[in-house]
């Protein structure tokens, strides 16, 4: 997999954007539909479109492959809109003012499709702006190749975990997912060091002071999760 590296942070959207084109003009017809039970949406019908085969599945592993691949992370929420465009942000800040983008595949999801390409909530892109951080992510719901095409996929809250391995459980079979692949599923605030949380609280429904604990949480989080990965991936070298 090529990675397109542009002269500017943020490219990593647009990667995800062209690459499912450009790799996979053929479309699938299956249209899977399932329910998620979520707190603040009492059910919502959550229909992912499957545009291309598991990408993973297809290629044959190369030795070279861990030296080259970039590492990739995939921020996943409720909606996509609040919390994981701004881990997406804060943490393509912190690997861009490392120069590090090169190494990098950094994306966001939902768990739901229900803000399908939709920008981030304003609130969260104004705040995160007044800390020096761009959100530029287009909503969309996690899918199948998800579990195959990331390294990392860190769940903002237990319920987000919850919604993703079960929603692991539901496609492994049917998409020949690694059967290990759910060990790919972390809690954000498991990376954080200055702070006790266990959770990224949902902001979408409190005032402004729920979108700065967010970024507070977040900017912890990644900080300390940029550490570890550069720790237990010698291969990822600062310029
Ligand atoms: P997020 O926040 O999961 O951090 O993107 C939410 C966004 C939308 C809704 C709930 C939470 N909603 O109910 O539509």
């Amino acid at each position: 997999m090529d990675v397109i590296n542009l002269p500017f942070c943020h490219f990593s959207k647009l990667h995800t954007l062209l690459s499912p084109n450009l790799l996979f003009p053929s479309p699938s017809s299956q249209t899977p539909s399932f329910t998620l039970r979520t707190r603040n949406l009492s059910a919502i019908s959550l229909l992912t479109r499957f545009s291309s085969p598991i990408r993973a599945s297809m290629a044959s592993p190369s030795v070279t492959d861990a030296s080259t691949k970039p590492f990739s992370v995939l921020f996943v929420c409720l909606g996509n809109i609040c919390r994981s465009p701004a881990a997406e942000g804060v943490f393509t800040d912190l690997v861009c003012k490392r120069e590090l983008n090169s190494s990098f595949r950094i994306d966001s999801a939902g768990t739901i499709n229900y803000h399908e390409g939709n920008q981030a909530d304003p609130r969260m892109r104004a705040a995160s702006k007044r800390r020096g951080i761009q959100i530029t992510s287009i909503s969309r719901p996690i899918r199948p190749s998800d579990f195959v095409d990331f390294d990392l996929i860190l769940a903002m809250d237990k319920q987000n975990r919850e919604d993703i391995l079960e929603a692991f459980s539901r496609w492994k079979d049917k998409h020949s997912l690694p059967d290990d692949a759910h060990k790919k599923v972390k809690l954000m605030c498991s990376y954080c060091k200055k702070h006790d949380e266990s959770e990224v609280p949902d902001p979408y429904y409190g005032g402004p002071q729920g979108f700065e604990k967010v970024l507070d949480l977040l900017e912890d989080a990644c900080g300390s999760l940029l550490e570890t990965i550069l720790a237990e991936n010698k291969h990822i070298q600062e310029s």
